[in-house]
């Protein structure tokens, strides 16, 4: 459908891959032959916006002229300008049996077919090109490059895409608009310009006064974009996200802004991402696309800097703006001019003294400890929807992980604790003891690296689990290597607390001890790999307690890291809110 007064899709025509009602059975049934692909969450996110053609011009996965085109001069293999390789990763057995005009049939991870390709090429795309395409440096030291490289596949099979069903959103289904939907929706709304703001972050009332005065000043309505094709560990979840964007609607003048979710994925390509905004925001029937400093995201460099000047996105989308078809919109950030209670652009120099500012730290420090967000910074909407995905200390969930050498007090220091905490209730408590889960999560694994970490790993991810839901896990294993710990700390982390416990108790006192007679055994050396004697134990440099058994007698232990957990507002009386 075209609606002629509106921005026309790039490329002239909006592409639209689904197959009609009698083409997608006939589909269905022939695939029942066809080599199947099971797609993870980004591929499925490229092919949503393939298949609804907010990727117009492109019609399937990309082969290898267009990729190399793509990667070296930012165009498809036909000229026309494209910012980042779109192509679909296979495993090398089924690469090694696709032949070109073969169907293959694309699934969800549940094995739900969502639409079919017919295979033009399998090819191997230059992964270090893409990398420089899409970061600027194809430099493994920098962690993110080195985990692209890593995790992409050595072959891609590209061609032709069509479209069965779109993929099953359970969430927020009369946000998730497609182009046709949502030109479909302006038509009827009589928006002939529309300003798209495309976003990965919560808004409060900076980014309101930012679009609300872009908007205005334009003569253009307001289309919120948000992207939700894969949530970032450690940013604020896109449930609470779009609940916020909803809290913050009713504060736009009437009719003026609409919200509509973007399965799209984040690259963190900086400068070339933003130029495929553009395209997409064109495609889904935008006339005006707002690029802030920094817009596109980017990795960081191996120093913490960004990769990319914040000014470098504007750049690219301005220099190829005609071309774009899109009309670029440019704001500086906002910031508050308490003097005035009022938002102004952050680059007014003369006022620049003035401005009140509050870090992203600062405030979630004040929502864990159940303080007030300041009335100037976000909208009580806003807020309450943060507060409940952020509750204050007292009602998160947290991971005690304890670590230490065999015999060195950990099992009866977290018994000691979790009868502590159950005595002051309020939270389920959980005992992942070392022996416990040997017993019945890893009873099939032995002591080498490999294997011990593979353990701590499954320890991390029910603890994990247990913080998310608000308990407390109680975790008592050797954990003797340090990078492994840190993973642990960071899956958690984001649901609650982690506090880490250095078992401290030196090695001559553990073997003294010797309990289950095991040091004896290993020093006979019939028990390899024990720790502390003939394997590491790499110290804690960053425990948030440190406990030496031979010092203190484990109730005392236990009241040390129940101070801490007072001090820090886990447990104890809840702050005022
Ligand atoms: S690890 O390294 O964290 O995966 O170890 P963990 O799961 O805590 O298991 C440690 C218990 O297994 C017994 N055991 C050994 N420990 C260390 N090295 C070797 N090679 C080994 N073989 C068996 C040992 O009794 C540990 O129990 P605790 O309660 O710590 O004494």
């Amino acid at each position: 459908m075209e609606l002629n007064h509106l921005n026309p899709a790039y490329g002239g025509t909006l592409v639209d891959l689904m197959a009609d009602d009698g083409g997608r059975s006939d589909l269905q049934n022939a695939s029942r032959d066809w080599p199947s692909l099971d797609l993870g969450p980004r591929a499925v996110s490229d092919l949503e916006l393939l298949m609804g053609g907010g990727f117009s011009p492109l019609t399937g996965f990309m082969g290898r002229a267009d990729f190399d085109a793509v990667c070296s001069s930012m165009r498809l293999a036909d000229g026309r300008l494209w910012p980042l390789p779109i192509t679909l990763g296979i495993g090398d057995d089924l690469a090694e049996t696709l032949t070109a005009g073969q169907k293959l049939a694309l699934r969800d991870p549940e094995g739900v077919m969502l639409a079919v390709l017919t295979v033009d090429e399998v090819f191997e795309p230059d992964r270090s090109a893409e990398a420089e395409a899409l970061f600027g440096t194809a430099s493994p030291d920098i962690p993110r490059v080195e985990d692209f490289l890593r995790h992409q596949s050595r072959w891609a099979v590209a061609g032709r895409v069509e479209g069965v069903r779109p993929p099953v959103h359970y969430d927020f289904r009369e946000l998730r608009l497609t182009p046709v939907e949502l030109r479909r929706k302006f038509s009827r709304l009589g928006w002939r310009r529309v300003l798209a703001y495309q976003t990965h972050q919560t808004m409060h009332r900076a980014h309101q006064t930012l679009t609300q005065d872009a908007a205005q000043e334009c003569g253009a309505n307001l289309l919120i974009h948000p992207v939700v094709g894969h949530d970032t560990p450690g940013d604020a979840d896109h449930y609470t996200r779009v609940r916020c964007y909803q809290a913050l609607l009713p504060h736009f003048p009437m009719d003026m802004a609409r919200l509509s979710l973007l399965p799209m994925i984040c690259r963190g390509a900086g400068p070339r991402e933003a130029v495929l905004h553009g395209i997409v925001n064109r495609n889904f029937g935008a006339t005006h696309f707002m690029v802030e400093p920094g817009t596109g995201g980017s990795i960081l460099e191996s120093g913490g800097a960004p990769a990319y000047d914040s000014e470098e996105a504007r750049g690219l989308v301005a220099e190829h703006a005609d071309e774009l078809g899109i009309e670029m919109i440019l704001r500086p950030m906002m910031g508050y001019l308490a003097s005035a209670r009022t938002y102004v652009p952050l680059n007014r120099a003369s006022e620049t003294e003035e401005l009140v500012t509050v870090s992203g730290r600062e405030i979630r420090e004040r929502l864990a400890g159940g303080r007030d967000l300041p009335e100037w910074f976000t909208f009580p909407g806003v807020e309450r929807e943060l507060r409940r995905r952020h509750p204050p200390r007292s009602r998160q969930g947290f991971t005690v992980f304890m670590s230490g050498l065999s015999g060195s007090g950990k099992s009866t220091l977290a018994n000691a604790l979790r009868v502590k905490l159950l005595e002051g209730g309020g939270r389920s408590v959980a005992l992942l003891d070392g022996d416990i889960v040997r017993k019945n999560l890893s009873s099939e694994l032995g002591f080498s690296k490999e294997h011990r970490d593979l353990n701590i790993l499954r320890i991390g991810f029910v603890a994990a689990e247990i913080t998310r839901a608000g308990g407390v896990a109680i975790c008592a294993p050797i954990a003797p290597y340090r990078a492994v710990r840190q993973q642990v700390r960071d899956v958690v982390e984001p649901w609650g607390g982690f506090i880490l416990v250095h078992v401290s108790t030196p090695l001559e006192v553990c073997e003294g001890r010797d309990r289950k007679g095991m040091y004896a055994k290993a020093r006979a050396g019939l028990i390899k790999e024990f720790t502390g004697i003939s394997d590491p134990y790499e110290e804690p440099s960053r425990a948030e307690v440190v406990i030496d058994t031979s010092a203190v007698t484990p109730e005392e232990g236990a009241r040390e890291i129940l101070l801490y957990l007072e001090r820090e507002g886990y447990i104890g009386a809840e702050s005022e809110h």
